[in-house]
């Protein structure tokens, strides 16, 4: 399907399921333009979705920086003319020891969780907002985690700043529904990409796989990727305001 033909779309955070991401939203016929910290990263995607015929550049991007991101806007709009879609995906993971609670966890752990996830994505949406409005509005997805909606012995600083987001979300959502701007969280739960498989335990494979309705596999990025990828399209012009799980059945909200 190509429901994306001439919308261009700022993923910011490449890995695994920036990859998942981008390799859709550009299959889906977008001009994806994919930034990361990590420039090789994301230009190792751009160069596989380039290889089967897709459009896209990598850009260096620190979704912390407010000058970073100005950058990248400013490469958007001269490459592309404009921006219809933005999806904020990047994180910072230094709170990930299960070990650590909020009286363990060192407080420099705490503000960069904030600093980079929480007031990263608040940066990213104001500097890309304008724009959007000038292009003709479009469709923010944010990608948030199972952690801000569930139990969280650990990760407090991480479920914290997830939860942030979706506040985010729901504040542009309203704020910017009036001039065509659309604003959703996608919450996935543990999802397997190269990039972690090495490091997650069998055991919590099966917790994950336990906790979750669906028990025959967990989520992958292709699972993320396809309900991102309606979340963009014109098919999904009446959905906002929304926090998705995609993650197996593991939270459940009515
Ligand atoms: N994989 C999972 O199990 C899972 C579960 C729930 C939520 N998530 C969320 O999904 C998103 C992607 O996770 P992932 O598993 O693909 O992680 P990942 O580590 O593979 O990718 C994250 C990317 O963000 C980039 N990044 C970090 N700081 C940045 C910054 N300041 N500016 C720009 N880029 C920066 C990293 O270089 C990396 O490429 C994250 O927001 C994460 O919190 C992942």
């Amino acid at each position: 399907m190509k429901r994306l033909t001439d919308k261009v779309i700022l993923v910011a955070g490449a890995g695994g399921i920036g990859t998942g991401l981008a390799t859709r939203y550009a299959a889906e016929g977008a001009k994806v333009v994919l930034g990361d910290i990590n420039l090789e990263s994301a230009q190792s995607v751009v160069e596989s979705i380039k290889a089967s015929g897709g459009e896209a550049i990598a850009v260096e991007l620190d979704g912390a920086s407010e000058q970073s991101i100005a950058a990248t806007v400013a490469t958007c709009v001269e490459t592309y003319g404009g921006i219809n879609g933005l999806h904020l995906n990047f994180a910072f993971l230094g709170d990930c020891n299960p070990a650590l609670g909020i009286l363990e966890l060192p407080l420099e752990v705490y503000d960069e969780t904030q600093r980079i996830n929480a007031r990263g994505f608040y940066l990213c949406t104001r500097a890309v907002l304008p724009v959007m409005m000038d292009s003709g509005g479009g469709s923010v997805v944010y990608t948030s985690s199972a952690a801000a909606n569930a139990s969280t012995p650990a990760q407090v600083a991480y479920a914290m700043s997830k939860a942030a987001g979706q506040a985010l979300m729901r504040h542009v959502a309203t704020r910017y529904g009036g001039v065509g701007i659309r604003a959703n969280t996608i919450a996935p739960a543990l999802t397997l990409h190269p990039g972690i498989e090495a490091f997650v335990p069998p055991e919590m494979m099966e917790m994950a796989k336990s906790a979750a309705a669906i028990k025959s596999r967990v989520g992958n990025p292709t699972d993320i990727a396809a309900m991102a990828a309606l979340l963009m399209s014109d098919e999904g012009s009446y959905i906002t305001g929304q926090v998705l799980a995609i993650d197996g059945g593991t939270t459940m909200r009515s």
